[in-house]
């Protein structure tokens, strides 16, 4: 089953230009260059006051890519919450809202709480999920399926992908609704998700430098992740994806939030992998790399090539991505963060489809 792949995360990372490519066929009428979702949802984006967004792990850590692009997409107030903490705060929900749960098993049992909660307060509720049989898919008002077929390793990889894609068509949708997205920006973002497949294929061809890399990063003890818009949330997934299969510490920040606090930990036995495409505010993040560097810190930065030159630091290592509209950003470079955290649990002798005390369905409290 795990074909020429020594283990199922591999195989699920290398199959995701093919299982984002079949969900953006879902959701995109690729002849139009628009977003087409298959079913009409029971809402209109234009008259929802906010959306409330929970789930748990990486989920969340999508969830939380999504309220960026569904706040500057659809200008849509977004709260995001882990499902823990959203159940019993049991906060007020009124009805002209929206609450949107992301799970990839459909079973987790904060987030179908979450769910119950949200139904309970009589709001509209939204799933994207990747298993159509589950609970959650079954108890929500309306589903959006993430088509990334059954994810065996317990680290999520291709289900985070897809739920990435599905999650952008939806902000782009609700951007058309609410009149915050010309029709020549919904093109462009479509002409720039259709090449996502393409460039996640690129991406796994680093595999063979990222492999030399893990070698350094299995050395740490700690690691740092940083990275500012919608790459801060994707410090967080790279950090729970490298804890969680090499058992290294890792924790991600905002790169702004370096100089609260997370500073007092640099020095030379301390990798700071940045996560950072040339966007708008690739600027303020060279400085929080000049902050590392001017301590000793080794960087290693995932960004662009114009990045790389404009940045002009040494770095421990640069991984090369790219170029691509920044906006697609997340779903692509979450091929190299899943690979650093693989080939250095890897390296380490670990067992990356079956870490110890994880489950890959969360059905307890
Ligand atoms: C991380 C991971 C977990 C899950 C979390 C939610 O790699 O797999 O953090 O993402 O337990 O699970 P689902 O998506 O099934 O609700």
């Amino acid at each position: 089953e795990k074909g020429n792949h020594r283990h199922f995360m591999a195989k699920e990372i290398h199959e995701q230009p093919e299982v984002v490519g079949r969900t953006l066929a879902h959701y995109v009428d690729l002849a139009n260059g628009r977003v087409a979702l298959p079913e009409a949802l029971p809402f209109d984006f234009k008259d929802l006051s906010r959306l409330s967004i929970t789930a748990c792990g990486t989920a969340y850590y999508a969830g939380l890519v999504a309220k960026y692009w569904f706040e500057s997409l659809a200008r849509l107030p977004v709260e995001i919450d882990v499902a823990s903490e959203a159940r019993y705060r049991e906060p007020p929900l009124d009805t002209a809202g929206l609450t949107l749960v992301i799970s990839q098993s459909g079973e987790t049992a904060d987030t179908l709480a979450s769910l119950r909660y949200a139904k309970s307060q009589g709001q509209h509720t939204l799933a994207v999920v990747n298993v159509p049989t589950s609970t959650i898919a079954r108890e929500a008002s309306a589903v959006v399926p993430t088509l990334a077929g059954p994810e065996i390793g317990v680290a999520s990889t291709k289900a985070f992908s897809c739920q990435l894609t599905v999650l952008l068509c939806l902000a782009i949708a609700a951007g058309r609704a609410r009149g915050t997205l010309s029709a020549e920006r919904e093109r462009e973002l479509v002409d720039a998700l259709i090449t996502v497949p393409g460039l996640m294929a690129d991406a796994t061809k680093l595999e063979g430098e990222i492999e030399l890399l893990a070698r350094e990063v299995s050395k740490a003890r700690d690691v740092l992740y940083l990275g500012r818009g919608t790459s801060y949330p994707m410090a967080l997934e790279g950090a729970l994806k490298l804890k969680e299969i090499s058992y290294i510490h890792a924790e991600g920040y905002a790169a702004g939030e370096l100089k609260h606090g997370p500073i007092a930990l640099i020095d030379e036995s301390v990798p700071v992998i940045v996560i950072a495409p040339h966007d708008a505010i690739f600027e303020k993040t060279v400085s929080n790399m000049q902050e590392v560097a001017a301590r000793g810190g080794r960087i290693i930065l995932i960004g662009d090539a114009k990045g790389a030159a404009a940045a002009g630091l040494d770095t421990m290592a640069t991984v090369t991505m790219p170029d691509l509209d920044p906006v697609v950003s997340p779903i692509v470079y979450a091929v190299p963060i899943q690979l650093i955290a693989y080939h250095t649990a890897v390296f380490m002798g670990k067992d990356v489809d079956q870490p110890r005390n994880l489950a890959k369905s969360v059905t307890v409290e």
